[in-house]
């Protein structure tokens, strides 16, 4: 099955009521056991679980209206018809709008490009929302998440705000393939960002990623290791344990780094300042702070903590930029 014959059998039985604006907002999210690797390139399928928090009013919102023809508006700056960005975000509305209905898509990210987040999860989620909404298609959230994937696999944990659980599936076509909300509420828990490197990366997560799955002799182990994190960090969130959320989700990150390594030629985006970062986060801890660190297809360090130990951690990252996973959106 291909992407367009997915979308079809999402929407199936919805009609097109288009309205006169569509409007919604996502919330990035950061994985606390990772995503690393498709078993299926053309439907974003993983090969294994994964789960993340969302970052409360951190994310994208998205505005839709009917135009003359096709515009893209990021963060206030019209996008060029020839660039990859507006290619990929209207090769996505193809699969979903009627007739080549043309339209002018507005997105504002809330998340300072200071922070260093990947933005293509909140973007694609509230790209997603946004549109069932100007076409009234009235959605639930297993068939929003379901599209979202279609345009960014992280971004299937973005529908719904808080703690997600995005399962692998099993089925070739990929509709067991979507994220739930973990039932979970963890009032102090806080994400941090540091931003080491804003250069751009040397190789996309989407490359990254194939290569690793085809080269690298310790993604064998890989799904095995998912297996174990992912037990160990859900008990966590029912706990409320930092300690043990925090370990295995570090653990995670690193070993997904491990991979990547391992991957032939191989990926290496860490920076000096990432390992830096990590030494000194091993030493806060060892000084009996509980600070944790995690990494994505990048060279920059996001920190896990709780609101009680957010002055000194201030201290020590004064860079640091912090979410609220349950603040909400600003309006
Ligand atoms: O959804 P993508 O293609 O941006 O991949 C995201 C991959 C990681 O951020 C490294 C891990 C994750 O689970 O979000």
């Amino acid at each position: 099955m291909n992407k367009h014959e997915c979308a079809a059998q999402v929407l199936q039985g919805c009609t097109h009521r288009p309205g006169r604006e569509g409007r919604a907002f996502a919330p990035a999210n950061i994985a606390l056991c990772k995503y690393w690797g498709k078993r299926d390139t053309e439907l974003n399928l993983p090969v294994t679980d994964s789960c993340s928090i969302s970052l409360g009013a951190f994310g994208a919102t998205t505005s839709i209206q009917p135009a003359a023809s096709d515009f893209l508006i990021l963060n206030g700056k019209d996008i060029a018809t020839n660039t990859q960005e507006f290619q990929r975000v209207f090769s996505f509305v193809d699969l979903l709008r009627p007739d080549s209905m043309p339209l002018r898509i507005e997105s504002d990210s809330g998340i300072p490009l200071a922070a260093g987040l990947a933005s293509s999860a909140s973007g694609f989620a509230a790209l997603t929302l946004a549109l069932n909404d100007f076409f009234a298609w009235g959605l639930d959230a297993r068939r929003l998440s379901l599209l979202a994937r279609l345009g960014s696999g992280s971004a299937c944990r973005s529908i719904e705000p808080g703690f997600s659980h995005w399962r692998r599936g099993e089925r070739d076509d990929g509709m067991d393939s979507f994220a739930t909300r973990i039932d979970s509420h963890w009032p102090d828990l806080r994400i941090g960002f540091l931003l080491l490197d804003a250069g751009t990366k040397p190789i996309g997560s989407r490359e990254a990623m194939r290569r690793t799955v085809e080269t690298s002799t310790l993604y064998q182990t890989w799904p095995k290791q998912v297996d174990q994190d992912l037990r160990r960090i859900l008990e966590a969130i029912q706990a409320r344990d930092l300690e043990q959320l925090g370990q295995s989700a570090e653990e995670n990150a690193m070993a997904m780094h491990a991979t990547m390594l391992s991957a032939r030629p191989s990926v290496l985006y860490w920076k000096p300042e990432t390992v830096a970062t990590l030494q000194r986060v091993h030493a806060l801890r060892a000084e009996g702070c509980p600070v944790y660190a995690t990494m994505d297809a990048g060279p920059n360090v996001k920190l896990l903590f709780e609101e009680r130990d957010s002055e000194e951690i201030k201290t020590m990252f004064p860079a640091l930029f912090m979410a609220n996973p349950w603040e909400p959106p600003a309006n």
